[in-house]
């Protein structure tokens, strides 16, 4: 039985589902061409194969299949657009039973909806949305932004939002289960939970609000009747609770609205304030999203990790500060033991002494300012330690001797990380003069904390590395090949040099890979290249795993356990001949998957020349494409 999906696949030609949308001509065997639906042209760069059934266009980047057509074109969600394209093929779909959670997370969004247009039409012309707008105006946020980033104004009364939901059909318990309502402590009956506030919208990756958080008034300086009863003595900002669409921990306030602004500067830079974030907005840096305050999460790391591989941190230049730098640090650094998480570079902004307070601060003096520090950051570790060894570094050595040791504890754990053994020696030769303890006993002390466990001689030695990850299973087609045949190639040595000489380290998309390939190619000539034949009466693993130990690479080490384990599992049973198979499979699929990310690079600089005009290196790429496609 197929899939709904696969049913309508086979049914329907993607030439004659586009072909209701778009005029398609023929350009070649199977494949057509047609002006862009998405974006404007004036020559055709969206291309149909009807060999692939797949669509793509090389002046904005969008393809897919019929279903992500329909989609972007219709503005439909998967579901719709599965209705919509079973329709067109005859196919009968089951009728559509939404899970109870689903429904509740649905009905939750709703009234989370609801809530937020009334609220901003509240900001907008209400009477009793004076009060904060006047202090959004006092905040200096334009129309443009209040809409863009839904703000509104909860009015000073005890139940406005809670009448308009139950208008709109929601429940008391629903209000309460979102959390926009609480019970009245006297009495029956629920009421707003958020008065007289400035309403900030939290959305979720789509751009849903889920929540609210909402800042207080100021109580004014100067009495004005018509703004009376400004203020209130709750916390500054006060937040909706924990929810079955909303946990605190995950969210990252501004996500939904930097996805461009990411994609273009390649970095995200995280700051703590919401506000600040729209300010950020205001002076045109729109790759920014706010932790809200409380401290940072792996979950909120590894989301970022998804889209960007640079986190800039825009930290206070205080003592707080400098304790952030050093959790986030720590974070990080907790995240890279496990051999599964994405990889990315932290970096710090660099915010001159007096240039304000916060992001807000600095744009409302001076939004070029804020412009020009949103693309000046240094490496984290570089920032802890310019901080840390101020008041060490003017030669004197005159810092009482306990406090250049507890220094040399601080530090080294952050030097032991560090991937590069030249960033290593150099960060030892930094701390050896801050501090004027010598380089070979910062060195001895580096190696004592990298390989804290030595093996017997002659015995293997135990791994000091606890297995982080089981079974392991990287997340790409090309990784999870090479990782089959890195497992190969350490248990049968018959396969190794074939595997070494066909695996190159480009083909690999992560540096763990790189890693460990570069590594195994280095233990396996080396131990080729010894006198007797004999020589090594280790296997490769052990061999391996002692080389990496002895470099420090806590991270490998691990995944090469976690990996020796699990080819245990896989390969148990196996004749030599199913090994070659498998091995084979995995080679061609290495292969594979290295022409497709040739061909998104190449469709990448298609489409730069394309925009910049340059026919002859698009005619001259588009013969490369033609090339690499027909290779598969
Ligand atoms: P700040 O006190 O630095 O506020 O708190 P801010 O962002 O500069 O806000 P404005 O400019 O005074 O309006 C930083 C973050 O800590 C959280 C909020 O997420 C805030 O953005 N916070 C602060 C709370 O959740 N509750 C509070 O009472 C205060
Ligand atoms: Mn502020």
């Amino acid at each position: 039985m197929l899939e709904p999906k696969d049913e309508i696949k086979q049914k329907l030609d993607v030439a004659e589902v586009l072909g209701d949308y778009i005029q398609l001509k023929p350009a070649g065997v199977g494949s057509l061409k047609a002006l862009c639906p998405f974006h404007a042209e004036r020559t055709p760069s969206f291309h149909v194969s009807r060999e692939r059934q797949s669509w793509h266009c090389f002046g904005c980047d969008k393809g897919g299949d019929i279903f992500s057509f329909v989609m972007e074109i219709d503005g439909l969600t998967f579901p719709e657009a599965l209705r919509h394209l079973a329709l067109k093929a005859g196919v009968e779909l089951p009728a559509y039973k939404p899970r109870p959670e689903d429904h509740t997370k649905e009905r939750l969004i709703a009234m989370h909806d609801v809530a937020a247009k009334f609220y901003a039409s509240t900001l907008a012309d209400a009477p009793f949305g004076e009060a904060v707008r006047a202090y959004v105006a006092k905040r200096n946020i334009p129309a443009e932004l209040v809409a863009k980033f839904k703000l509104g104004a909860a009015p000073d009364s005890w139940d406005a939002l809670v009448t308009c939901l139950k208008r709109n059909g929601f429940t008391d318990a629903e209000i309460l289960q979102g959390g926009l309502g609480l019970q009245r402590k006297s009495g029956s009956g629920i009421v707003d939970r958020f008065r007289n506030r400035m309403m900030i919208p939290l959305c979720d990756a789509a751009g849903n609000v889920v929540a609210f958080t909402a800042r207080q008034l100021p109580v004014p300086t100067t009495p004005d009747p018509s703004l009376e009863r400004r203020g209130d003595d709750g916390p500054k900002y006060m937040n909706s609770p924990e929810t079955p669409i909303y946990k605190k921990g995950d969210m990252l306030y501004g996500l939904h609205l930097a996805k461009a602004g990411m994609r273009e500067k390649k970095s995200i830079i995280v700051v703590e304030g919401n506000l600040d974030v729209i300010a950020s907005h205001k002076a045109g840096v729109e790759n920014i999203v706010a932790s809200s305050g409380t401290a940072l999460t792996t979950s909120q790391l590894r989301t970022l990790a998804r889209y960007t591989k640079c986190i800039i941190f825009a930290l206070d230049e205080d003592a707080a500060g400098f304790a952030a730098a050093k959790r986030v640090l720590d974070l990080a650094l907790e995240l890279q033991k496990d051999p599964n998480a994405p990889q990315f570079e932290i970096r710090c902004l660099i915010i001159p002494d007096g240039a304000g307070k916060d992001p807000d601060e600095i744009v409302e003096k001076d939004p070029d300012l804020w412009r020009k520090i949103a693309v000046h950051s240094e490496d984290v570790i570089e920032y802890v330690f310019t901080k840390r060894l101020r008041g060490f570094e003017d030669g004197s050595g005159a810092a009482k001797i306990e406090a250049r040791k507890a220094l040399v504890d601080e530090l080294l754990p952050y030097v032991a990380k560090l991937q590069r053994p030249d960033s290593r020696h150099l960060y030892l030769l930094r701390m050896s003069d801050a501090t004027h303890v010598d380089i070979d006993s910062l060195q001895q002390m580096l190696a004592a904390r990298v390989a804290p466990v030595k093996g017997a001689v002659g015995k293997a030695p135990i791994s000091p590395v606890p297995i982080v990850a089981l079974p392991i299973v990287p997340d790409t087609k090309i990784d999870q090949a090479a990782a089959f045949l890195f497992g190969v190639a350490l248990r049968y040595e018959g396969f190794t040099k074939e595997i070494l000489s066909v695996i190159r380290e480009e083909m690999l998309s992560s540096d763990l890979w790189k890693t460990l390939y570069n590594a195994l190619g280095i233990v396996y000539h080396a131990a080729e290249q010894l006198p007797t034949p004999s020589a090594p009466q280790q296997t490769l693993f052990t061999r391996l795993r002692t080389w990496l130990d002895a470099q420090g690479k806590l991270r490998e080490t691990s995944a090469v356990n976690a990996l020796a384990l699990r080819m245990d599992e896989l390969l148990v049973g196996l004749s030599p001949t199913e090994v070659r198979q498998e091995a084979d499979r995995n080679i061609t699929i290495v292969s594979q998957e290295r022409n497709r990310m040739l061909r998104s690079a190449l469709e990448r600089d298609i489409r730069e020349a394309e925009l910049s005009g340059d026919d002859e290196k698009l005619q001259q790429l588009m013969r490369a494409y033609r090339d690499i496609v027909s290779r598969k």
